[in-house]
C-alpha cells in the first residue's frame, strides 16, 4: 500500500513537472515569436532608411556630377566666347574705318562660324562626359593640335605670342578628340596668360611632337620663366590659381589632367625647364 501511494505521488510530481516544462516552452516560443516580430520590424524599417540613404547619395553625387560639367563647359566656353567678342569689335573696327569690303567680312564671319561649332561641339561632349565611351574616335595628334591652334591662333598674335610647332613623328591616339583639343588648349591658354602677365619681350610657345618608347608624345613649352616654387605641386589641383578671381577659376589643368589621365589613360606631366614651364603628354599609340 505505501508502495503504491509512493509510486502514485512520484507520478504526480512527473506529471506536473512535465506540464510545468511544456507550458515553459510554450511561453519561450511565444516570447520568441514576439521577439522575432519585433526585429523583423526593425530590420525593415532599418533597410527602409539605409535605402533612403542611398537614394540621397545617389542623388547628390549626380548632382555633384552636374556641376562639374558646368563648370567643364563653362571653362571650354569662356575663352571662345572672349574671341567671339574680340572679332565682333574687329568688324565694327573695320566698318567705322571704312575698310568692311565683303572679303573682310567673310573672314571674319568664318571665324565666329569656327568658334560656334567648337563651343556647340562642347555641348555635345557634356553627353559624351556622361557616358564616356561613346564618341571614342582614332585621330592625329598633329590634327588636334592644328585644330587647337585654329582657335587660339588669333588670339595669340594680338598678343604678339609665336608659336612654333615642330614634328618630328606624328601619332594616331584615341580618346574625344573634342577633349583633347580641350586640354591643350588649356595649356596654351595658360602660356599666353603668364608670358603676358610676366610681360616677356620676346613671347614665344615651342611645340613637338614626336614618339618615344613606342609612346605618342606633344610637348608645349613656354619661355616665361617657369611655374613658382611655392606652387608647383599644386597647378593640378581643383580651383587652385594664382590669377585674379575674374581670370582664373583654376579649373584648367585639373579638367586637362582629367581628360588626359582619366579619360584616355595617358600621362599629363609638368616640368620647369630653363626658358620656361614644359608640359608633357604621353599616350598609347594607336592603329587605324
Ligand atoms: N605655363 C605656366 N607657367 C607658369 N605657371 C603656370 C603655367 N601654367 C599654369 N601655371 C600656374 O598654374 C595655375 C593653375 O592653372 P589652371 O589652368 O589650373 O588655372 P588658372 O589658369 O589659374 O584658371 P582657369 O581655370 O581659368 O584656367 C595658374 O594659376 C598658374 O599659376
Ligand atoms: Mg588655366
Amino acid at each position: 500500500m505505501l508502495d503504491f501511494l509512493i509510486l502514485n505521488q512520484y507520478y504526480y510530481y512527473f506529471f506536473s513537472l512535465s506540464i510545468l516544462i511544456v507550458l515553459y516552452v510554450l511561453s519561450i516560443k511565444k516570447t520568441n515569436k514576439n521577439y522575432n516580430k519585433k526585429l523583423e520590424k526593425e530590420v525593415n524599417k532599418q533597410l527602409l532608411l539605409l535605402r533612403q540613404k542611398d537614394e540621397l547619395l545617389i542623388a547628390q553625387s549626380k548632382l555633384a556630377a552636374v556641376g562639374e560639367t558646368l563648370a567643364h563647359i563653362a571653362h571650354q566656353w569662356k575663352q571662345p566666347l572672349n574671341q567671339i567678342n574680340s572679332v565682333v569689335l574687329n568688324i565694327e573696327e573695320d566698318f567705322d574705318e571704312n575698310k568692311l569690303n565683303k572679303k573682310l567680312l567673310e573672314e571674319h564671319l568664318n571665324e565666329i562660324e569656327k568658334l560656334t561649332f567648337y563651343m556647340s561641339d562642347t555641348i555635345t561632349s557634356f553627353n559624351t562626359y556622361l557616358h564616356p565611351n561613346d564618341k571614342k574616335e582614332i585621330f592625329s595628334i598633329k590634327e588636334a593640335f592644328n585644330n587647337a591652334l585654329e582657335l587660339v591662333n588669333k588670339l595669340l598674335e594680338s598678343k604678339q605670342i609665336k608659336c612654333k610647332l615642330s614634328i618630328k613623328e606624328d601619332s594616331l591616339i584615341k580618346g574625344v578628340k573634342n577633349e583633347f583639343i580641350q586640354a591643350l588648349l588649356v595649356i596654351l591658354n595658360n602660356a599666353k596668360d603668364v608670358l603676358e602677365e610676366r610681360q616677356i619681350k620676346t613671347k614665344k610657345i615651342a611645340v613637338r611632337i614626336y614618339t618615344k618608347n613606342f609612346k605618342a608624345c606633344i610637348e608645349i613649352q613656354d619661355n616665361a620663366g617657369g611655374i613658382k616654387d611655392k606652387d608647383f605641386d599644386k597647378i593640378f589641383d581643383p580651383y587652385f590659381t594664382t590669377k585674379p578671381h575674374s581670370q582664373g577659376t583654376g579649373h584648367g589643368l585639373c579638367m586637362a589632367k582629367m581628360i588626359i589621365e582619366k579619360s584616355m589613360h595617358g600621362k599629363l606631366n609638368v616640368k620647369n625647364e630653363k626658358k620656361g614651364a614644359k608640359f608633357c603628354i604621353t599616350l598609347a599609340k594607336e592603329m587605324r
